[in-house]
């Protein structure tokens, strides 16, 4: 029998950690080549199963690079997707059937004749003849050759939710709750998104002859290690990924972050004790143990597979005490840093004072949902702080809203004392509602309503930000064109993004940024903005500023830090909890994730606590970005 690999015991599906997703892609885009022309070669279309989503977005632009450029053909290519919302027609702007489109089909030569989607019109006492159909069909084509997968927050493949069996078949199933929140942007809002939809089955995604699951971003890396090293269960469905022959996970270094070679990586192999090694070590083991860092002993140690950290650092007193130390020192209520006072332990430098902070939201509620408690007290501390949203953030505004906003205003016109004054309003409004009424409810938004729904946001943030003392005219709308051009889950950034980015960096001369996104799903509106401020950093640096500007990283909607990843920690008093907690109440449409935020931020406190360090209320913490 081969010797396995120390990762290979816990993982249980071969899995492959690329530098990012478009390596990934272009990885995966080539084997694809391979198989098309190996098939086509025999005589034989290749049979390529499809997935939907951000997921595949940069393995399909690589796809329809390699026709156009490389001369790929897709002629003889037969493709069945994994799923389709049920209720959309094929020309709805969110079915998987224009999203297909848009984002293959369309760009290559393959024949309308040759695609395969299951029927979101279907109706419903056909549902059942239906699926069964879809399931001869790959039969009839002799099987999937290629089934291309991508993984939801609830460890779906297609739309198998928590309790699809090993064994079930294409039919339609109820959409759970997590899928709806993790769709609702796209929907502007989570009441807009189907409940129900068309999926293969688990068992039809097994019977394919390969299987690549593809993952972005570290949303994603609790279910993929649940996927990879977890017991095959139907509580998550990727898992049975475990039960097939040639089945492989393709996964960005965001989504490999809970893997035990990545996370616990001292268990797997020899270790190289860096100091942030060190520190991961060392708070993992404080919580298996429930000792705070002070308590811990040599048999702590020795019996989490430790003992060459103590060989190498130890002894255990000594250790502890400078671990300690290192993670009290990341505790500051200056996060401008504190002026006239020495830095040489601090998270941020003395001076300049005051600084000039930029925060960035990459969309608008972020920064004060993943920062609130740091605004105020930078504000407090006597610093120049200016929020700049990047994008508009108006596809996440529902209609309702647009509804509301240009009915009041018609109201308005109607009761004023010189109505002929409001005319240019009135025909503003009119227009605002007749174009509501022709595009639908599901129709996409024309020009003048994006407008609107920004204009909504835009007083949103503003009052939110007046309540944590920013003033309006330090309130940015820099409305970065890759949103205002494109939609969820296929935005595109281009060089007017990096130029716009790098026009703000100039004007502001920022000494301190905060963004968030560094770990996102890179086609993520924060994941595209935080590569755009890299991009746009490095354009700028030449210039004074650039080189002495600190970078802090906060979290928004992503996964939190943990304590060995937190290199400055902002304590909260209760009363700028609830200052916080009334900031984000200004806004209309928030995630249940966004809305959890205060919640989150207790919950940081709580882990420093427990590792002996300080008894706060809330934490919001910050990852200092370091320069490649
Ligand atoms: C879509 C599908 C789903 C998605 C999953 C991840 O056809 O089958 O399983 O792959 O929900 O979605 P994204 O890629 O948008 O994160």
């Amino acid at each position: 029998m081969p010797i396995r690999s120390h990762a290979e015991i816990y993982e249980k599906v071969p899995t492959s950690i690329f530098p990012d997703s478009a390596t990934a892609a272009r990885t995966l885009a080539q084997e694809v080549k391979q198989l098309i022309e190996a098939k086509n070669q025999a005589g034989k279309p290749a049979v390529l199963g499809m997935a939907t989503g951000s997921t595949p977005v940069p393995f399909y632009r690589e796809l329809i690079r390699l026709h156009k450029e490389e001369g790929l053909s897709f002629k003889k290519v037969i493709t069945f997707n994994l799923d389709e919302y049920y209720g959309l027609s094929g020309d709805h702007p969110e079915s998987y059937a224009r999203f297909m489109a848009e984002q293959l089909f369309d760009h290559i030569d393959i024949p309308k004749a040759n695609i395969n989607l299951p029927s979101g019109t279907v109706p419903g006492d056909q549902v059942f003849v239906h699926c069964r159909q879809y399931e001869e069909k790959i039969q009839s084509v002799g099987g999937i050759d290629l089934q291309i997968l991508g993984i939801g927050r609830t460890g779906h493949i297609g739309f198998n939710e928590p309790g699809s069996s090993r064994d079930s078949l294409t039919r339609r199933i109820t959409l759970d709750r997590v899928t709806r929140q993790d769709a609702a942007s796209d929907f502007r809002g989570e009441q807009n998104v189907p409940h129900f939809a068309i999926t293969m089955g688990v068992g039809t995604i097994l019977r394919a002859k390969k299987l690549v699951l593809m993952a972005w971003g570290d949303n994603k890396a609790t279910m993929v290690a649940k996927a990879i090293e977890g017991p095959m269960t139907e509580a998550v469905s990727a898992s049975f990924l475990q039960d097939h022959p040639d089945a492989r996970f393709f996964i960005d270094n965001g989504a490999s972050r809970e893997l035990t070679r990545i996370k616990l990586p001292w268990l797997v192999g020899p270790a190289s004790w860096t100091p942030r090694e060190t520190r991961r070590a060392m708070v993992w083991q404080a919580f298996k143990t429930k000792r705070p860092i002070l308590k811990l002993i040599d048999e702590d140690y020795n019996e989490h597979g430790l003992s060459d950290l103590l060989s190498e650092q130890g002894p255990a007193y000594q250790l502890n005490i400078r671990i300690f130390n290192q993670l009290q020192h990341t505790i500051t209520g200056w996060p401008g840093g504190k002026p006239d006072e020495d830095d040489t332990y601090r998270p941020e430098r003395a001076r300049p004072y005051p600084k000039r902070c930029l925060v960035f939201s990459a969309e608008p509620q972020d920064a004060v949902v993943g920062m609130g408690g740091t605004i105020d007290r930078l504000i407090e501390q006597g610093h120049d702080v200016r929020l700049i949203s990047l994008t508009s953030g108006s596809l996440r505004v529902p209609d309702s809203e647009a509804d509301k906003f240009a009915g009041t205003l018609l109201e308005l016109a109607s009761n004023a004392v010189h109505p002929e004054v409001w005319s240019p309003q009135v025909e503003y409004a009119r227009e605002a509602l007749a174009l509501l009424e022709e595009k639908g409810e599901f129709g996409e938004d024309p020009p003048l309503l994006r407008q609107l729904k920004a204009l909504i946001l835009r007083g949103e943030l503003r009052d939110a930000a007046h309540t944590l003392g920013v003033s309006a005219e330090h309130v940015v709308f820099a409305d970065l064109p890759f949103y205002e051009e494109g939609r969820y889950r296929r935005f595109k950034s281009t060089q007017a993004d990096i130029d716009a980015m790098t026009r703000l960096l100039q004007d502001h001369k920022p000494h301190q940024i905060y963004i968030t996104g560094d770990s996102a799903d890179p086609s993520s509106v924060a994941g595209i903005c935080f590569r755009l401020l890299v991009a746009a950093l490095q354009a700028c640096a030449g210039e004074e500023f650039a080189g002495s500007c600190s970078v802090w990283l906060y979290r928004g909607k992503e996964r939190p830090l943990e304590p060995h990843e937190i290199d400055m920690a902002i304590p909260m008093s209760p009363l700028q909890l609830e200052r916080k907690a009334n900031a984000i109440s200004r806004y209309g449409a928030l995630s249940s994730l966004e809305k959890e935020a205060p919640e989150t931020s207790r919950e940081n406190a709580r882990l420093y606590d427990s590792l002996g360090l300080a008894e706060y209320e809330a934490i919001e913490s910050f990852q200092r970005w370091r320069r490649a």
